[in-house]
């Protein structure tokens, strides 16, 4: 292992590299510092010293504002499935606009969006749209607890279900005051205890089939299934949060599980890279929205049909995300993953690649990563490498999330490897 004071040593070298070459980036932060609370609208982004201000996206790169042009491997957390303005989607958007903006009454592009996700993901019988992942998942678990008159909800740890339902090593502050059970995730026999235990309590279980935030973690197949029969059992809804996992196949990770939940939410990429959130499910749940019902529930939004979006969306799903780029793309985050593992074993570094298909994670351990606590911090290790790649004109997640997007092939995916492999993981890592 480096030890520490080289490791800090070589961090404060690449910062000082990473200051040197972004001064304009630097600038920039500290002009929004000066209105935004340490210069930051959205926490997932900030990192030290200053974030790179990016000024323009063109298929698999981005610029920033010192004119440094990256591969973008982060993919904007997922949205950017479809790259940076994809054709089709800037025409949908460009012609919807032509048409006029907030028009204040349905518009001819939802109906599209919601036959598409229908017919993508079968357990979706009806679909609600709203403005962000967040909001999807706050909604169905808001339905979950109103149709059962049960306000508890079980979650995992490590779980994030968006900004303010966040379970990332505890319960974050700011989370809605539920009641909240939090399990291991990937473990099944803690998750059962507690529905069986709470089932009186429990509206729902709320659970992501491969943990994201948490460090790109797959769930057991068996883990799911199990929540599923005992969800089904003690009569709790389950509710799918695919907002991440909806790209790894044409019906989300459902379809590769073979599994039903009762609710599942979506967000991300399905909005054709514009702000989106959508949660549907059961039609015996989901109708309660039916406006024409007595005993409908209420939910508004100004922007929940917002008119660029579901053009943008339609557009992505019918005419972009054909099932052979998915395959296609699945495929290249698999090689990935498996040359760096390959490269971790037969250098017995502590290292390896996380994920499912075009979901890639990285981390500082030899694994079996399974969980929130088999992540180590490795705060230093991860910059380190974070700043190692971004002098190689790669961008991705600094915590280790990769994120795949259609632009890219082999060739790119190639070169990310290679800039990982000459990293000096020997040095720092044996
Ligand atoms: C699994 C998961 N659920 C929900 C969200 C929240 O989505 P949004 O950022 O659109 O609110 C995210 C965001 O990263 C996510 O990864």
């Amino acid at each position: 292992m480096l030890a520490a004071t080289d490791l800090t040593t070589r961090l404060a070298e690449a910062e000082a590299r990473y200051v040197r070459s972004n001064p304009r980036s630097r600038r920039m932060h500290e002009e929004r510092a000066r209105f935004m609370p340490g210069g930051s609208t959205r926490s997932t982004i900030h990192q030290p010293p200053f974030p790179l201000t990016i000024i323009r996206g063109e298929g698999a790169t981005i610029t920033d504002a010192d004119g440094h042009v990256y591969l973008d491997f982060l993919g904007e957390y997922t949205a950017a499935l479809f790259g940076h303005s994809h054709p089709v989607i800037v025409e949908a958007i460009r012609d919807s606009l032509a048409e006029g903006i907030v028009l204040g009454a349905p518009n001819r592009h939802e109906a599209a969006l919601a036959e598409a996700i229908c017919a993508r993901i079968p357990s979706i019988e009806l679909v609600r749209f709203c403005n962000s992942g967040t909001e999807a998942n706050l909604l169905a678990l808001s339905l979950c607890r109103a149709v059962t008159g049960r306000s508890g909800v079980l979650v995992f740890a490590g779980a994030y279900h968006g900004g303010i339902l966040l379970f990332s090593h505890g319960i974050s502050p700011l989370n809605p005051p539920f009641d909240w059970f939090v399990a291991e995730y990937n473990d099944p026999e803690s998750a059962v205890r507690v529905i069986r235990e709470h089932a009186h309590e429990l509206a729902a279980v709320i659970v992501e089939p491969l943990q994201g935030a948490a460090g790109v973690i797959p769930g057991d197949p068996e883990f799911l299934r199990t929540l599923r029969e005992a969800t089904h059992a003690n009569e709790v809804l389950l509710v799918f949060d695919e907002v991440m996992t909806a790209r790894l196949a044409r019906g989300g990770m459902q379809e590769r599980l073979g599994l039903t939940p009762d609710l599942t939410t979506l967000a991300k990429f399905v909005g054709g890279g514009l702000s989106f959130g959508a949660f549907g499910g059961r039609g015996d749940l989901m109708s309660r929205f039916d406006p024409s019902r007595p005993d409908a529930f209420q939910h508004g939004g100004t922007f929940n049909n917002e008119v660029l979006t579901m053009a943008a969306g339609a557009a992505g799903l019918t005419q972009v995300l054909a099932d052979t780029e998915i395959e296609r793309l699945n495929g290249l985050g698999d090689r990935l993953r498996e040359r760096l593992n390959a490269l971790a074993g037969e250098r017995e570094l502590e290292f390896c690649a996380t994920g499912l298909g075009s979901l890639v994670g990285l981390h500082f351990t030899r694994g079996p990563v399974r969980s929130e606590r088999d992540v180590p911090d490795a705060q230093a290790l991860r910059a380190l490498l974070h700043l190692h790649m971004l002098e190689r004109g790669f961008s991705y997640g600094r915590r280790g999330f990769i994120a795949l997007s259609l632009p890219l092939g082999e060739v790119e995916v190639g070169a990310f490897a290679d800039a990982v492999e000459v990293f000096p993981l020997e040095i720092a890592l044996k």
